[in-house]
């Protein structure tokens, strides 16, 4: 296993759940970031599919202790530099380009690359990847389509993400091939609009709860 994959290990296993966030407003990253943090949800994807991403990383990556702030929905090799220069501590990719995997390869910051067929997977086994973000999981095939990788697929780890939940994490999580998964359910939109962060905390210590 490489150094980067290891420091990618080291990140996402430290909780089961990581929070996947589309932020409208950078102000309101920082209190956001800590809430998740306070519930025990220290690695934090920040999409960047909003104005506000770059702002909202560069605030958490300078102001949350604790907190581990990556890019999610990078899209390019120009995504993957910004995304760096703002502090992301991992990228997060739906799929994957040439474009990107060279980028990842030029760099320290490892990168959780997109996968949802068993042909994605062996191209990206192919470049040296270990660990991929199963995505769509649920619209793909779920829980039990992820199984069936998992003999004829042995080595590689997911991070199921898409249609995660509360009530079907616990499917994923206790698959062998599984290190975590991700959702934004942890943070609702409404509950960020009220600034409802004691809210958040809640539902981020029940998400830190999960076990296989
Ligand atoms: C996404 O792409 O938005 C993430 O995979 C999160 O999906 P979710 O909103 O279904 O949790």
């Amino acid at each position: 296993m490489t150094a980067k994959t290891e420091k990618l290990l080291a990140i996402l296993k430290a909780q089961p759940v990581v929070p996947v966030l589309i932020v409208d407003d950078a102000k309101s990253a920082v209190p956001l970031a800590r809430a998740l943090v306070a519930g025990g949800l220290k690695a934090i994807e920040i999409t960047m599919r909003t104005p506000a991403a770059l702002d909202a990383i560069r605030a958490v990556a300078a102001e949350v202790e604790g907190a581990n702030v990556g890019a999610g929905t990078i899209l390019s090799a120009k995504d993957w530099d910004a995304a760096v220069a703002a502090g992301s501590t991992f990228i997060v990719s739906p799929g994957v380009t040439r474009g990107i995997l060279d980028a990842a390869n030029a760099s320290d910051v490892p990168i959780l690359p997109g996968a949802a067929t068993a042909s994605e997977v062996m191209a990206l086994r192919e470049e040296g990847v270990e660990v991929m973000k199963f995505f769509p999981a649920e619209q793909a095939g779920g829980a039990a389509y992820l199984k069936a990788l998992s003999s004829p697929l042995a080595g590689t780890l997911f991070c199921p993400t898409g249609g995660v939940s509360l009530k079907n994490a616990k499917d994923y999580l206790s698959l062998p091939n599984v290190v975590c998964v991700g959702g934004s359910w942890v943070a609702p939109k409404e509950l960020v609009a009220a600034g409802d962060w004691a809210g958040i905390t809640r539902l981020a210590s029940e998400a830190a709860a999960l076990k296989a």
